[in-house]
């Protein structure tokens, strides 16, 4: 495994909460421009490595790198820094305002007037636009507000929030959960035009083994804190990839 060659390379890492072993020597190679699929019963240690890869646990040991560098960070804001990012479960959107506010929070863009800024609203619109055409969303309108839409325009805004940065790797832990079909399909498309269209590697966790052999390039088992499988999906039968998370 060579980490120059790769996204993000993650060699040897542990984890324990007390007594606890999470994540036992984890090690794995993420491919520029690809989707690695994560896969493992409850416990298997998915969320502990997310979190880890995140910057909100430290490791007790193994090192992580990004583009060929080792890379340590001691918080979300410089995981975020050096290029990993993640988009939670259920991302903090602020119901009563719009999708393009929701996609600047934090980050307003504003024009200065001599002593005075003000939010620049036309070009925050026009650049929200400007991604989700990107990214092939034609479901999402910049001024919509979030109260209206489904589940899964929810997710696409949380994930075209997160993606805006152009981050080296993005993380993905279980974005299809609790959506309906029609929404499942929608962040499944949206998703695989991300793959096509932007340089950022993906990890997805997702229980959907189906979605997740379709949509990724790779699949990495995980039971009880370690890698039991890593491979293809197509040299993998779904049998192989149950009998390898039990
Ligand atoms: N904060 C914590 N304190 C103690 N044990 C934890 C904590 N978080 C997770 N664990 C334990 O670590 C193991 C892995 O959990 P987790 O990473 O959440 O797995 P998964 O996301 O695959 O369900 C489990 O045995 C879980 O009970
Ligand atoms: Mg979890």
């Amino acid at each position: 495994m060579n980490p120059d060659e790769n996204a993000l390379t993650v060699d040897g890492i542990s984890k324990s909460y007390g007594a606890v072993e999470a994540l036992t020597s984890v090690s794995f190679g993420l491919n520029q421009n690809s989707i690695l699929g994560l896969v493992g019963d409850n416990g298997a240690g998915k969320s502990t490595l997310l979190k880890i890869l995140n910057g909100y646990l430290q490791p007790d040991s193994g090192k992580i790198y990004i583009s060929g560098e080792e890379i340590s960070f001691r918080n979300p804001q410089e995981a975020f820094e050096a290029g990993i990012n993640m988009t939670y479960q259920y991302m903090a959107l602020v119901d009563s305002t719009t999708v393009w506010e929701n996609f600047f929070m934090g980050r307003e863009l504003t024009t200065r007037y001599g002593p005075l800024k003000t939010i620049n609203k036309n070009r925050m619109v026009e650049e929200v636009d400007n991604q989700l055409a990107k990214y092939g969303v034609d479901s999402l309108d910049p001024n919509d507000k979030v109260e209206d839409l489904t589940g899964g325009q929810k997710q696409i805004l949380s994930i075209s929030r997160s993606i805006a940065s152009e981050p080296e790797v993005l993380m993905l832990d279980e974005p299809l959960t609790e959506l309906s079909r029609g929404d499942r399909d929608l962040v499944v498309d949206f998703v695989r035009n991300l793959r096509k269209n932007s340089d950022t590697s993906i990890i997805l966790v997702s229980h959907d083994l189906d979605i997740v052999r379709e949509l990724v390039d790779e699949i990495m088992i995980l039971n009880q804190g370690k890698i039991t499988l890593s491979d293809r999906p197509a040299n993998l039968s779904t049998d192989t990839i149950v009998d390898c998370m039990m």
